[in-house]
């Protein structure tokens, strides 16, 4: 393993019908002035709002709103939450929402004690924030993690950049199953597959040896295959919804990532695809995983093999490393189709887009087996097509 240092900031408050106790128990320890951040209007229709605004006020918060955060959160949005915030004199925040409004608060949090331009910090002059407003994470829609860590992956429309700034961890984070069952069926698998996708770019990282982090992977991953296919019979299924909350954020609390470089080549080419077509993040994964992942080969095979035995339960007898990963791929690519999840840009309606702009733009990380180049990416956005 690589040396590490481990300790992590976040508690979790995890269960099923906790989220009032839970909210109200942590309340007690900040300040009066309270920025409640929700989206675009889901926690208003399933009741959500009611019970958090009810253990607001009961606790005797002064209120301001922040709604209407977008998925792919715009920097502009940031902007709009940084100002509502020193406004307001606001002591806390509370992000109710997905991984769009969590990622958001995470960088008003740090904007709304600045002076200057936080893009600017961090990607011109390679600075860090380091003072924020304290924040709590009450999660409704799960799959990215996003609770679990201080990164934020934020849309730069000026820019056509959507690219990751870094924040503030939460304090807390309330992760309350109840909350999630109002999800659509169609955001509970691209959630889970985002999931899936965070275990599978960290295990491809290096080193390529197998270690105890991913051997804990291994073990997620076949949890979220699992329980993505009990919610797929039955979407009511409570435990299966449980199991695949905290896969989530176990994807993303930093236990799996111990002694790893990690790869997120995926995630930097589908974070593009997002600033030119603002698509769903899971859905987006889908499609490219199987595509960019035969671009890998024959340099990640070594690790696709293992994920083919471990993850995907084939049997090896008699099978080169080549042909193991080559069925890790069909495996995938056979269990996205079966979720329902695109298995082509069209079939996601953004075939006409800048392919070459996104290629070029896209971020290439350390941890990846191959070294793309901007013609390779390129190709493997037309493969997608
Ligand atoms: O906006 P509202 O009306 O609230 O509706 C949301 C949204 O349309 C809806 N929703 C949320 N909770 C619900 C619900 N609908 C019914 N019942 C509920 N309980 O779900 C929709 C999707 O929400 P969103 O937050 O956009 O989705 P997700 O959690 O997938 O977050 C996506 C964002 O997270 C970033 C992505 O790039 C994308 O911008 N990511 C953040 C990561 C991180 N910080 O670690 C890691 C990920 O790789 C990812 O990049
Ligand atoms: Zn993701």
């Amino acid at each position: 393993m690589n040396n590490f240092t481990y300790q992590y900031p976040v508690k979790v408050c995890f269960g099923d019908g906790i989220a009032k106790t839970a909210i109200a128990s942590e309340l007690v320890k900040y300040g009066r002035n309270v920025l409640l951040a929700y989206g675009g209007g889901s926690v208003k229709r399933v009741g959500i709002y009611d019970e958090v605004m009810s253990v607001l006020k009961a606790s005797g918060k002064n209120v301001t709103e922040f709604s209407g955060i977008m998925s792919n959160p715009t920097y502009e949005k940031v902007q709009e939450g940084a100002a509502l915030a020193k406004e307001n004199e606001i002591d806390f925040i509370l992000a109710v929402g997905g991984g769009s409004v969590i990622d958001c608060c995470k960088i008003v949090s740090a904007q709304a004690k600045l002076s200057e331009d936080i893009w600017d910090l961090e990607y011109g002059k390679g600075g860090q924030p380091k003072e924020f407003i304290p924040m709590g994470a009450v999660v409704t829609a799960f799959g990215t993690g996003a609770e679990m860590n201080n990164g934020a992956v934020i849309t730069n429309e000026e820019k056509k950049q959507k690219s990751p700034l870094w924040g503030a961890f939460y304090d807390f984070a309330v992760l309350d199953v109840g909350y999630t069952m109002t999800m659509p069926m169609k955001q509970v698998i691209s959630g889970a597959f985002d999931t899936l996708s965070h275990c599978m770019e960290t295990y491809l990282g290096s080193p390529r040896e197998t270690n105890l982090s991913d051997e804990i992977n291994e073990a997620v991953m076949r949890n979220v295959i699992k329980n993505m296919r009990a919610s797929l019979q039955k979407p009511d299924d409570r435990l299966a919804r449980s199991e695949l909350v905290w896969a989530a954020a176990m994807a993303e609390n930093g236990i799996l990532k111990l002694g790893k470089v990690t790869d997120f080549q995926c995630h930097m080419l589908e974070h593009q695809l997002g600033a030119y077509t603002d698509c769903n993040h899971g859905q987006g994964l889908a499609v490219l995983h199987p595509v960019l992942y035969r671009h890998m080969m024959p340099d990640a095979n070594k690790q696709f093999a293992r994920l083919a035995v471990e993850v995907w339960g084939i049997d090896p007898s008699g099978k080169t490393e080549e042909e193991l990963a080559n069925a890790f791929i069909n495996a995938l690519s056979a269990f996205i189709k079966e979720a329902g999840l695109p298995t082509t840009l069209t079939e996601m309606g953004i075939a006409d887009t800048d392919l070459e702009a996104i290629a070029k733009s896209t971020i290439r990380t350390g941890g990846c087996a191959k070294k793309l180049t901007d013609d390779e990416l390129l190709s493997i956005l037309k493969e997608c097509i």
